[in-house]
């Protein structure tokens, strides 16, 4: 089964809303007709901050290009200080939330515990979403790697139907490759994303494990997207750093096109 690429940029806390109008402008100009994302291309996507939310969909009006957000609690409302509920999401606008990146479980005390509780209320918000898993360098070289992000992918998928199934991806990022520029090799990368499928069989179904889209995310650029992309078990990018340059994340685009 051809699974559609998903090219996503993670915005992370960059861009004030007049800055995120601005890129979206300036990513839409790297294409001929203001968006070749569509039809037969990947699919496109952007997390800005909440507050530049409005606006990136604003300026992405007429386009393919689906607009994202970095987090969702799950009650539906109450005394949760910083955080935001699917219907706040619902009401913005967006059709994708990235839960769980390892930027929440490290700084954030995000666990696979209140990951699962959030994957459950984006879905009940109709919201698809994308999964961060990743491992650390120490538990890399001490040769756990696929237990790690078995068990993280395992925990967040709890309680998760086959149908279901059909609004999540799975983004994995190894936490030693985000933002570092070290990005893991096509084949460190490969080996993960297959792990996973399997793993994505034996929760589920062949059907479920074929059809899933599985990201890989950490130090993708516009120079190394190509290589990674053309792995049979990579589907597309969560680019942090690069999707906040046009000319680079247009480049990606245009990779996962190829690929
Ligand atoms: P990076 O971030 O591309 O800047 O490494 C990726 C991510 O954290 O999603």
């Amino acid at each position: 089964m051809a699974r559609r690429k998903l090219i996503a940029g993670n915005w992370k806390m960059n861009m004030t809303a007049a800055a995120g109008a601005k890129l979206i402008q300036d990513i839409r100009a790297q294409f001929e007709c203001g968006c070749k994302g569509c039809a037969n291309g990947p699919e496109v996507l952007v997390c800005p901050p909440f507050t530049t939310i409005a606006a990136v969909i604003e300026a992405a009006k007429g386009c393919c290009l689906n607009v994202g957000a970095q987090n969702i609690h799950w009650a539906e409302k109450g005394a949760f200080t910083g955080e935001i509920s699917g219907d706040m999401l619902n009401e913005l606008g967006v059709s994708y939330v990235i839960i769980g990146h390892s930027e929440r479980r490290q700084y954030f005390g995000e666990t696979d515990q209140t990951v699962n509780q959030r994957v459950q209320a984006a879905l009940a918000h109709n919201l698809k979403v994308i999964i961060c898993v990743g491992e650390s360098l120490e538990q890399r070289t001490a040769g756990v790697t696929n237990a790690i992000i078995e068990g993280q992918v395992s925990k967040a998928l709890e309680g998760i139907t086959a149908e279901q199934m059909a609004n999540i991806v799975i983004a994995y990022e190894p936490i030693w490759a985000i933002g570092t520029g070290q990005v893991a090799t096509e084949e460190q990368a490969e080996d993960v994303h297959k792990a996973i499928r399997a793993l994505l069989k034996k929760l589920y179904s062949a059907a479920v494990a074929d059809a899933t889209r599985i990201l890989y995310g950490g130090s993708m650029n516009e120079k190394n997207a190509a290589g990674l992309l053309a792995q049979p078990d990579i589907d597309g990018g969560l680019i942090g750093g690069a999707s906040l340059k046009p000319e680079a994340f247009a480049t990606i685009i245009k990779a996962a096109l190829k690929a």
